[in-house]
């Protein structure tokens, strides 16, 4: 099949709504070489924006980071219209006006009196269906998604985004104009939250419900996400920047719009900041306290412990076989056994207690499942070669005394220890878990290939890894299991195995590789 080709940047591109994203659009599809008009209903935005961009763009030129002649020669080709019909000439029309569907469908109706036939309409929508926005049209397979990631010169992802009647070669189209601009397009089908916005639902929900299970205190769970997780934010750190407002709404629209399914439920903790005003940074408050003066409360963190002489590691950690070396490096005696029995993923003996990478149970639960009084699980961690921190809870049948010597192993590998309650999955574990479910369910639907999923995932919300690649680093059967082990704990469908997990489980066979 030939390659799609792009939008040919000498033709003009129509950008319609000159706000956030519309000035953001304009600027580089402007630096992508093509003509610009601009226009908004506003009075006076288009030409103020068409100011904003250049201002950007000599401001680039002056850091070195542009070319002064090709910043100058963008800001040239942008044209601030005053009346839709300045769109004529357009080859392709990028609407970015409120989110609204009716106001949309207005002005993709009128649009079509206006532009020639072969005219592409995309929409930079982030929640509304594509399909929708296209119904009624004369023309609706020329109606694609090009949903661009805030702030646009900055983010790389676009979701290219084709709804029921999107013609094949119009989202090829608008996908080689993505590249053509510098961009990572993926290509989505028009379902609720499209690839990224859908996938993410865990990563908030997740620590949401880790809070109200009172896990542990918010710096606590942000910590582990960064620190462990190597993640670049924690999730109430994140909602607070997004706006708790704005995440609980995309949260509650992608929940509605599929039919109430539990795994997708809102939280209560976050509508209730949201009903107190605390939005979050824009209102100053919000999980945390952004006031003037106000200190940032730290992470949760156990007071140093002594180190053991030795530890004996039972079998093979797999992902978490670095931490044996960091042992080892920190002067403690490590032997090696065979595994112990209920514990074929491996495990460290210190002292007379064991510690082992949390499975999906509780530790108690597990403990009593395998005999073990005196068990203390540990949580995921990115790169167990280098986190400086990690989650660790203790059966209620182990001491606190045991739970801090084994503690001690840890903090004299440099690693701190976050004491967490006894929770199933942990936090990191169970967070990638359903990260990676949701990813695989988004596959099994159809809403975009395990690539597009992963590099989504990374480019759109900067991941550290790529969630089904992730899994497979972890291994396909410890994710299978800790899902396996959440549903049963909660009995709610929340936790519910993805089909795909199940069948690559099944095959022995990645799941990145779908
Ligand atoms: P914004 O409020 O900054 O800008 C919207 C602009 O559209 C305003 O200047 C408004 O005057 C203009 N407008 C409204 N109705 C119009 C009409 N009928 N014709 C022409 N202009 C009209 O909004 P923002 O944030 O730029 O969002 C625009 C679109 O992009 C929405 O669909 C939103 O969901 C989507 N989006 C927003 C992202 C964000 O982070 N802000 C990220 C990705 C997508």
């Amino acid at each position: 099949m030939p390659a799609a080709v792009a939008v040919p940047r000498e033709a003009t591109v129509a950008v319609i709504g000159a706000g956030t994203m519309g000035c953001g659009i304009a600027q580089i599809a402007a630096q992508a070489g093509h003509p610009i008009r601009l226009f908004d209903t506003r009075l006076g935005a288009a030409e103020k924006a068409r100011g904003g961009i250049a201002q950007t763009l000599s401001g680039l030129a002056a850091k070195g980071k542009l070319d002064s002649a090709a910043a100058e020669a963008a800001s040239r080709r942008i044209v601030a219209v005053h009346a839709l019909g300045d769109c004529v000439s357009a080859r392709l029309v990028i609407e970015a006006i409120v989110e609204d569907l009716a106001e949309k469908r207005t002005l993709l109706r009128e649009l079509e009196k206006v532009v020639t036939a072969s005219t592409i309409l995309a929409s930079n929508t982030s929640s509304l269906s594509i399909t929708a926005l296209a119904a009624g049209l004369r023309f609706p397979g020329r109606v694609v998604g090009m949903h661009f990631f805030n702030p646009v010169p900055l983010m790389q992802l676009v979701e290219i985004v084709s709804g029921l009647s999107t013609d094949e070669a119009v989202a090829d189209t608008i996908a080689a104009t993505a590249t053509a601009w510098g961009k990572q397009p993926v290509r989505a089908t028009s379902t609720p939250g499209f690839v990224v916005n859908r996938c993410a639902r865990p990563f908030y929900g997740e620590s949401l419900r880790l809070l109200s299970e009172r896990a542990a205190n918010v710096p606590t769970l942000d910590a582990l996400m960064r620190d462990a997780g190597g993640f670049r934010m924690g999730a109430f750190e994140l909602m607070d920047l997004i706006g708790n407002d704005v995440n609980f709404t995309v949260t509650r629209g992608i929940w509605e719009a599929l039919y109430h399914d539990p795994r997708y439920a809102p939280s209560v903790l976050q509508q209730e900041r949201v009903a107190a005003g605390h939005l979050g940074r824009k209102s100053g408050r919000g999980f945390y306290d952004y006031a003037e003066g106000a200190s940032r409360p730290a992470a949760a963190a156990l007071a140093p412990q002594p180190a053991p002489k030795r530890v004996v590691v039972r079998g093979d950690l797999g992902v978490a076989a670095q931490l044996a070396r960091r042992f080892d490096q920190s002067g403690i005696a490590v032997e090696q056994a065979p595994p112990r029995e209920g514990f074929p993923d491996g495990a460290v003996e210190v002292a007379d207690a064991l510690l082992a990478l949390t499975d999906g149970r509780t530790a108690t639960t597990r403990g009593a499942a395998t005999g073990v009084a005196r068990l203390v699980v540990f949580d995921l961690a990115l790169e167990y070669s280098r986190c400086m921190r990690i989650g660790l809870a203790r059966a209620d049948t182990c001491s606190i005394g045991t739970f801090e010597a084994v503690a001690g192993a840890l903090q004299a590998a440099g690693i701190a220890v976050s004491p967490l309650d006894d929770v199933a999955g942990l936090v990191v574990m169970r967070t990638v878990a359903a990260l990676a479910n949701e990813a695989a369910d988004a596959v099994t639907h159809g809403v975009a290939s395990a690539r597009d999923v992963d590099a989504a995932m990374q480019k759109g919300v900067n991941y550290p890894r790529g969630p089904l690649r992730w899994a497979d680093e972890i291994g396909i059967a410890r994710v299978r299991n800790v899902l396996v082990n959440l549903a049963a704990h909660y009995g709610e469908d929340r936790y519910r195995l993805s089909p795909l997990i199940a069948r690559r489980y099944a095959a022995g066979a990645p799941l990145a590789d779908t």
